[in-house]
This record gives C-alpha cells, sequence and structure tokens, in this order.
C-alpha cells in the first residue's frame, strides 16, 4: 500500500534559513511562489525576461535571471514546460546548482525519459500536484491543499524525505494528502489519463454528435444535453465526492438501470487501444515520438491542432454558448 504524508509528517522549519528559488513563473510556478511565502518560507523567482517576469515582480517576488536564481537557492523547484527543461538544465540550472542542494520537478517525465541525468551531489525529488496552478492556490488560500504524488529519486543529503515533505506542507498539499510514488509511476499514470482515458472521453462526444446530429437531433438540442448545460460537471463533482458508482444513486432509476445495462456493450472494445497506449508510454516509443515532433518544430502537432479547433462541433458550441444565458463561471 502506497503510504500518504499529511501535515503531521512534515517539519516545516527544516526549511529555516533555505532560500527556494521558483523557476518558472506561469500556472504552477505562480501559485508555488505565492503559497510558499504565505507559508513562511524565503521564495526567489527565476525567469526569462518576459511578461511572467514583469508578473512575478509585480506580485513582489524578488526576481532573477534563472541562473542567478538557482546560484542564490538551496532548493530549486523547475516549474518551466517540460518541453525546454532539457535545455534550459543543462545551460542555466545544472552549473550553478550549489553542492547538497534539492532539485525539484512538477512531474516527472524529463527525469522517467531520460532527458535530464542530475549530478550525484544534489537530492532529486518530485512533488507533482494533482490540480491546475490556479487550483493550487486557491485552495490553500480558502485553508486547503491539493493532493501531489512526492517522490525521492537521489538522497544525496541523507535528509531528502524530510525536505521534500516540508515543502510540500509549505505549499498545502499536506493538507489533503501526499502520495509516495516514483518519477516513473507518476509520468505513466499522467500520460495514460492523457494518451488513453482522455481521447476516449473526447472521441465519445465527438461520435455522440456525429451520430445523433445526422440523425435529426437539433445541433441545440444534442450540444446541450451532452456540453453545453453543465450538468457534466455537477455529475464529476458527485463521481470525486461519492464514488463513480454510488453517484448513480442521485439519477433516476431509468438513467441507472439504462447506465449499468450498457456499460458491458463498450467496456471490453477499449481495452485494446488502452494497452496499446500504456505500452507505447512505458517502452518509451510516445517519450521518442513527442521529442521528435518538437525537434521537427511540432509539424504535426499544429496541423492535429488547426484541425480539431475547427471540427463543427466547436463552431455549433460558441454559437450556442452566445445563445444560452449559462453563469459558467459559477458552474
Ligand atoms: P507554464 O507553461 O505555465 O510555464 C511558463 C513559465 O515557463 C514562464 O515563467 C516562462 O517564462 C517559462 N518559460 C517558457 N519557455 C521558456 C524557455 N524556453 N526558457 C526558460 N523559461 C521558459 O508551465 P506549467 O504549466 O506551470 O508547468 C510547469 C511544470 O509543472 C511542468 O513540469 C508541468 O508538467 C508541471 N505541472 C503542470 C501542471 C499545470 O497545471 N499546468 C499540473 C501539474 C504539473
Amino acid at each position: 500500500m502506497a503510504r500518504i504524508f499529511y501535515d503531521e509528517d512534515a517539519v516545516l522549519s527544516i526549511l529555516d534559513g533555505s532560500t527556494v528559488g521558483i523557476i518558472g513563473y506561469g500556472n504552477q510556478g505562480r501559485a508555488w511562489a505565492m503559497n510558499l511565502r504565505d507559508s513562511g518560507v524565503q521564495v526567489i523567482v527565476g525567469n526569462v525576461r518576459d511578461s511572467y517576469w514583469d508578473r512575478a515582480v509585480a506580485d513582489g517576488f524578488h526576481v532573477y535571471g534563472i541562473s542567478e536564481a538557482v546560484e542564490r537557492s538551496d532548493i530549486v523547484c523547475i516549474l518551466i514546460p517540460d518541453e525546454v527543461q532539457k535545455t534550459v538544465y543543462r545551460s542555466q540550472v545544472e552549473p550553478y546548482m550549489k553542492s547538497n542542494g534539492m532539485i525539484v520537478f512538477a512531474h516527472g517525465f524529463s527525469i522517467r525519459y531520460g532527458l535530464i541525468n542530475p549530478r550525484r551531489d544534489v537530492d532529486v525529488a518530485l512533488l507533482a500536484p494533482r490540480m491546475i496552478g490556479v487550483g493550487v492556490r486557491k485552495l490553500y488560500e480558502s485553508g486547503y491543499g491539493a493532493p501531489a504524488f512526492v517522490a525521492v529519486k537521489q538522497d544525496a543529503t541523507g535528509v531528502a524525505w524530510p525536505k521534500i515533505l516540508a515543502l510540500a506542507k509549505a505549499l498545502g498539499f499536506t493538507r489533503a494528502g501526499v502520495i509516495e510514488s516514483s518519477f516513473e509511476e507518476e509520468t505513466e499514470l499522467d500520460l495514460f489519463t492523457e494518451q488513453a482515458v482522455m481521447p476516449i472521453i473526447i472521441s465519445t462526444f465527438l461520435k455522440a454528435y456525429e451520430i445523433l446530429v445526422s440523425r435529426g437531433y437539433s445541433v441545440e438540442a444534442v450540444l446541450t444535453e451532452l456540453i453545453a448545460s453543465g450538468e457534466l460537471i455537477e455529475v464529476f463533482r458527485q463521481v470525486c465526492k461519492l464514488g463513480l458508482m454510488s453517484q448513480l444513486i442521485l439519477h433516476s432509476k431509468t438513467s441507472q438501470y439504462g447506465q449499468l445495462s450498457r456499460i458491458g456493450r463498450y467496456i471490453d472494445r477499449i481495452h485494446e487501444p488502452m494497452v496499446r497506449s500504456l505500452e507505447e508510454i512505458a517502452s518509451g516509443v510516445f517519450s521518442e515520438e513527442w521529442v521528435r515532433e518538437q525537434e521537427l518544430g511540432y509539424l504535426n502537432f499544429r496541423r492535429l491542432l488547426e484541425e480539431a479547433l475547427s471540427l463543427q462541433i466547436e463552431k455549433d458550441s460558441e454559437d450556442l454558448r452566445r445563445r444560452l444565458r449559462i453563469p459558467y463561471d459559477m458552474l
């Protein structure tokens, strides 16, 4: 059974006298910097000169170029996009890391696939929130926290665990629970959700829209039924709160029977493509494809994104959103 760490398992004072360098002030970086500062941790930001730099300055942080921030930090949190980590790490992080310092990743990709091989004299840890950055901040401000995965890959100092747990506490993560994992497990689960679970959900909606509209159901009714009403947000909220099956109790008996009696028609058909995606992830086939894609200037990615955004369902959804008066921000 995986261990779960809570507030009482971490001692904040282990960070006394340490400076935490937040490298990258984007989705996660901003939330991390603010939560750490509010927890009394000494934080600086390392960034390139862009609008994120300006935002960090406006938020009251001391901001430095990346290599200078690394030089000034005892704990270095890598919060720049995974695609640029290898290059930035080589030129601006590794040469400037303090011996016996700690490097922290919010996602395991670069380490899992060997794009970054940290020096032997630093601690290497993972603290991967299961929440987008704005959620990490919002939960912290409300007195709660986001759950996260934690792992130590390299314990050069012998105190990597208490240090990373203290950081998790300062970020609010141990309020919810921090699950012991590994760089491998975190990365593979994350990619699997993206490459197997989400494509099935998205293709379900695309196929449903195609079948229903082609059979004469109105676009307005189909889209409201499937997506636009926001009903699914509530259903998924209840899935989190009550459980995948236990939330069925909130639906009519007709709905419960319809769902339960038809699941079997679909479930075995998704087994093979799901396993195939997992094997591509575990074997490194996907990561090699993605790195090649980056080297080719995102040629396929750009085409796929363009095609996706120009689908009829996107145009129809936008039209419908304008015609319905649904307070999406309140859902
Ligand atoms: P982001 O896309 O918001 O990063 C923006 C930051 O990266 C800015 O500070 C920008 O100046 C800097 N940056 C961009 N290109 C750069 C370059 N070439 N050189 C130097 N700096 C550059 O990043 P995000 O989404 O916060 O992700 C950071 C890490 O957190 C990643 O490892 C990601 O997998 C992980 N993560 C992200 C989550 C999210 O909610 N977005 C959730 C959990 C983990």
